[in-house]
């Protein structure tokens, strides 16, 4: 196997230093270090981070392969410096057995650019009726941990109370997406100002807050481990805060662009800003900030969401939710967080890496760990060209934006998978 040398690097913002790489793991970590047979991969300005994980990506396969494949989608992953990322269960057919949880376990390791790590659906189909087969996927190959409907509210309080019993004999989680069907029927965005003044259907914030209310106090009952995906608002914080007070076994994400983009995107009727929960106000964004500060909201979760053109170019109505983000959510978080490296690590990596159980991540580089890390450029600034990313969707909500940090290199098990900024396979 092979070895590179980072020289003059800083290791999650400390004073730079070089790390060693050889035979999949960091041989040695310490200024001035002698490696006549290492590749060379000068440090000099960069920030080396344990490589990110996203508990939250959508890679369409099987299923939609037009918009993104578990290949693209895990290009799009290393580019944007993470080394694993958990797959979302709403793919046709839905991976709610053990057969398909396999298959897309099987094609992120042939794609071998990130450790793919499928989640589970919850009920059968996503349809909210039945147990899918939860212990069959926790038992496969794939060893599923984490179980979600995302895209659907596991609505049922009774089903919702029987997969946190199930999934509590292997210290599995449910991943919820907290929104109270009946109080979103119709929603086209965000339940404020903005909707009245557009005339479009609102998506309360109650929905949300609602849901999560009731499955902390289920998670609690059953002693069970609960996570939230993308929580959206200010009263989501608040409710998370007595649980975790409380001792509840919760955890929370929130996205990129819920702690950037309000409400008042939809004012252009440009559907790339549609996504689900809906973009909130800035009383929201200051309110998931410190949050995720503070660590009320554990990590930040993409939601990488591709879309085909016709899904997504089209009237706002008809149009699908959701919008990419594995190849700008480090640099959403270098713009809303600043250089504060050591938080940046523990929400986008080593609390993931932890949660999802995920050995090998989450890691800082430090003697017999393995290689998977990533350099930053935190002085570098680009301009997001949709047509320049990897995914094959292109509903990013930052086209044109200028934004800072750049992915310069990422390894995986002490194998680059992305130099010089370019993914190499
Ligand atoms: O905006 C969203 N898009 N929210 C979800 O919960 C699902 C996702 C998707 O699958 O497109
Ligand atoms: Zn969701």
């Amino acid at each position: 196997m092979s070895s590179y040398l980072i020289s003059n690097v800083s290791v999650v913002g400390a004073a730079p230093t070089d790390v060693l790489i050889r035979d999949g793991v960091v041989a040695a970590v310490g200024a001035g270090l002698d490696a006549p047979e290492a590749t060379v991969v000068d440090g000099t300005g960069l920030v080396a981070l344990p490589g990110l994980v996203d508990l939250h990506t959508h890679l369409r396969e099987p299923g939609r392969e037009d918009a993104e494949t578990v290949e693209s989608g895990s290009r799009a992953a290393a580019l944007g410096g993470y080394t694993a990322v958990c797959a979302m269960a709403n793919t046709s057919p839905v991976a709610d057995t053990a057969g398909v949880v396999e298959q897309v376990w099987r094609l992120g390791r042939e794609a071998g650019l990130v450790d793919v790590q499928p989640i589970g659906a919850v009920t059968v189909g996503l349809a909210g009726e039945h147990l899918a087969e939860l212990g069959a996927m926790a038992d496969s190959a794939a060893r599923v941990r984490i179980f979600s409907d995302d895209g659907h509210c596991v609505a049922d309080p009774r089903l919702m109370r029987r997969a946190l019993e199930y999934v509590k004999a292997f210290d599995g989680i449910i991943a919820q997406h907290a929104e109270e069907p009946r109080l979103t029927e119709g929603a086209q965005m965000h339940e404020g100002e903005v909707s009245t003044r557009l005339g479009l259907t609102g998506w309360p914030a109650v929905a949300e807050e609602a849901i999560i209310a009731r499955d902390v106090l289920l998670a609690e009952h059953v002693g069970s481990r609960l996570h939230v995906c993308h929580v959206s608002t200010a009263g989501s914080v608040e409710v998370l805060r007595q649980a975790k007070a409380r001792g509840v076994r919760v955890t929370a994400e929130v996205t990129p662009h819920h702690l950037l983009l309000t409400d008042s995107r939809a004012e252009t009727y440009d559907p790339v800003y549609k996504v689900n929960p809906p973009l909130r106000t800035a009383a929201d964004i200051a309110a998931l900030r410190a949050a995720l500060v503070e660590g009320v909201i554990d990590i930040v979760a993409t939601d990488h969401a591709p879309h085909a053109v016709e899904d997504k170019e089209c009237e706002w109505a008809y149009a699908r939710p959701g919008m990419l983000g594995l190849e700008t959510a480090l640099s959403i978080a270098l713009d809303v967080l600043g250089p504060q490296w050591d938080l940046i690590a523990e929400r986008m990596s080593r609390t993931p890496a932890r949660i999802a159980g995920l050995e090998g991540h989450g890691l800082d580089p430090a003697p017999g760990v393995p290689a998977n890390l990533t350099l930053v450029d935190p002085a570098a600034r680009r301009t997001i060209e949709p047509a320049e990313l990897a995914s094959r969707s292109r509903n990013t909500p930052y086209a044109r934006m200028t934004l800072p940090g750049r992915i310069v290199a990422t390894f995986l098990r002490g194998e680059p998978t992305v130099l010089d900024g370019k993914a190499l396979k």
